[in-house]
């Protein structure tokens, strides 16, 4: 049975014109686009979605940067779509990821890495719920 991932393509690359480049390599891999919308984040929303993070010292320009303009939001399926999703946008480090990757052939930041993904069941069940309740 096929998982469903939440994908973001960030501020940055839509200020980049390379959110075609993205879901491009989503399409050409085999994933099926199940949800996309383009969203503007308040504050508070990027709080939930970053749960995790909002106590890290990197939190407070992360929320900056991810309130900065619109970003696209995705649901993908597919075989192991969470594993095979995180494989193709690479390391978070767009300076550190490797050749190939999204992250690895576009971005050459820790924090404007033009994409996130989940990056577990748990997080991709609870991302999803976030962002499109419809799908439930
Ligand atoms: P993402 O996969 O969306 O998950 C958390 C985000 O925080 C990450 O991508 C980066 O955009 C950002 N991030 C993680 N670690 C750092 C860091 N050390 N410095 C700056 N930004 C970071």
């Amino acid at each position: 049975p096929d998982e469903r991932t939440l994908v973001l393509i960030k501020p940055d690359a839509v200020r980049r014109g390379l959110v075609g480049e993205i879901v491009s390599r989503f399409e050409r891999k085999g994933l099926r686009i199940d949800a996309m919308q383009t969203r503007t984040l308040d504050g508070d929303f990027a709080d939930q979605h970053y749960a995790e993070h909002v106590d890290k010292p990197f939190y407070p320009p992360l929320k900056d940067f991810m309130t900065s303009g619109p970003l696209v939001a995705l649901v993908l399926s597919g075989d192991q779509v969470i594993d095979v999703v995180r494989g193709m946008i690479g390391a978070t480090d767009g300076r550190k990821a490797a050749a190939g990757t999204i992250r690895g052939d576009l971005a050459l930041s820790n924090r404007e890495n033009l994409v996130h993904a989940s990056d577990s069941p748990d997080s991709a069940k609870r991302e999803i719920a976030l962002w499109f309740p419809e799908l439930g």
